[in-house]
């Protein structure tokens, strides 16, 4: 049994930048799809440390393996070859059909990347002024290029001025494509999220991602998918984008790519792949031995335990049990997503639940101001589904009964 409500007072940081609205809880250990406080107070994770956390925690195979990799080596440099890299880049190519990966530490630096060899294709043909299409809704993470590129403007406020470069139009609108690419012929490429997150679980449709991959082939420009909070297994593919059956020229990673050790990766196939040349780009920290034999282990646990075929039955599991539990319930809009990757709309604003459930026993997130946003660790199990659709949905339902703020 769960251990009381208690109030955890917000501890007192005094010397760490604040740049979160935290919760007042401090964990303590995770084990399996389970966390723990410093109180003993234990949480299902619907959160999976925002889709990171692909084995969920303390899984009984990664941790041997990287306490093996911190005993061996953690860091070399990439004045060095680390063998490890290519065993990564060939398992990320094999499974995407892509043909080669640069390694970063983060989602952000895979975008960076991308941008990077977005700008450069088009510099290597003449075209010195390039532009790249991004979408309404979009976020591709917080460094000044990146969150250009993103939709948000509550992310842009007090970061101006903007990176130029970028031409935003619609999601799921190719007309708007079409007439944006013949209003701007420097476009090199269109960037997008496969389903997008942090905008409130928004897929691109299929018929959307094969008409861009069309426009992209007629136009000899980049097809870019961000797939780094949607990607490895989450859909219940190996990458978001095979749903509709494509491939991109060049794909962002991260997030569950090291089952929680930092990891960024940008996958490119052949219009993309000879781009970067030596010195063009770097990273002290990217492909360290460390966060590569975190990416091989998460990616062998994954295939030799089915989690794609796991995020995808259990996550029609939560789904059904989530559409059974609020059905006909007043406020709440929607109810999408694909696999382990699942939003709820409301009808309102919802930041509140974020606390309301971590009280039920229930970690979760809320994007978009009114998005309940579940991005669960793959290992979940049938039964853990039914438990968060249980956890969840009183709570949900106490909040839309209340009035609305
Ligand atoms: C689609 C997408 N791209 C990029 C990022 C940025 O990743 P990071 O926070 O690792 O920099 C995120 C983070 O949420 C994301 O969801």
């Amino acid at each position: 049994m769960n251990a009381p409500v208690v109030a955890v007072p917000a501890p007192s940081e005094p010397h760490v930048m604040q740049t979160y609205g935290r919760l007042p809880i401090a964990l303590s250990h995770g084990q399996g799809c389970w966390v723990w406080d410093v109180n003993g107070r234990r949480y299902l994770d619907g959160l999976g440390g925002i889709a990171v956390n692909t084995l969920g925690h303390a899984h009984p195979r990664l941790v041997p393996a990287l306490q093996e990799q911190v005993a061996k080596l953690i860091h070399t440099s990439n004045y060095y070859h680390v063998p490890l890299q290519e065993e990564l880049a060939a398992k990320l190519c094999e499974l995407s059909g892509l043909d080669v990966a640069f390694f970063c530490n983060s989602g952000l630096e895979a975008n960076e990347a991308a941008l990077k060899i977005a700008r450069k294709f088009g510099h290597d043909r003449g075209n010195h002024n390039p532009e790249l299409l991004v979408f309404d809704g979009a976020f591709h993470g917080r460094s000044i290029a990146t969150l250009s590129a993103t939709a948000n403007p509550k992310i842009h406020a007090g970061f101006g001025p903007l990176v130029p470069g970028f031409v935003r139009v619609p999601l799921n609108d190719i007309a708007a494509v079409e007439a944006a690419l013949k209003a701007h012929p420097n476009i090199t490429g269109i960037f997008l999220e496969t389903i997008q997150g942090e905008g409130g679980v928004n897929p691109a449709r299929i018929e959307f991602l094969q008409g861009l991959r069309r426009i992209c082939d007629e136009h000899d420009i980049l097809l870019m998918l961000d797939e780094v909070q949607c990607g490895i297994g989450r859909t219940g593919k190996w990458f978001a984008h095979q749903w509709a059956g494509i491939r991109p020229d060049v794909m962002p990673l991260a997030k569950g790519l090291g089952s929680g050790v930092p990891i960024g990766a940008v996958v490119c196939g052949p219009r993309a792949a000879k781009v970067m040349q030596p010195g063009n780009h770097g990273t002290t920290f990217g492909g360290n031995p460390l966060a590569m034999r975190a990416g091989v282990e998460t990616l062998k646990i994954m295939s030799e335990d089915n989690l794609l075929t796991n995020a995808a039955e259990v996550g029609a599991v939560l789904k059904t049990a989530l559409q059974e539990g609020l059905s006909g319930v007043a406020g709440v809009n929607e109810i999408r997503g694909q696999g382990l990757m699942l939003g709820i709309e409301l009808d309102r604003p919802c930041g509140a639940l974020l606390l309301r459930a971590a009280e039920a026993g229930l970690m979760i997130s809320v994007t978009a101001d009114r998005v309940v946003r579940l991005v669960p660790p793959l290992i979940l199990s049938a039964d853990e589904a039914r438990q968060i659709a249980t956890l969840l949905v009183p709570v949900i339902k106490t909040f839309l009964s209340e009035p609305k703020p």
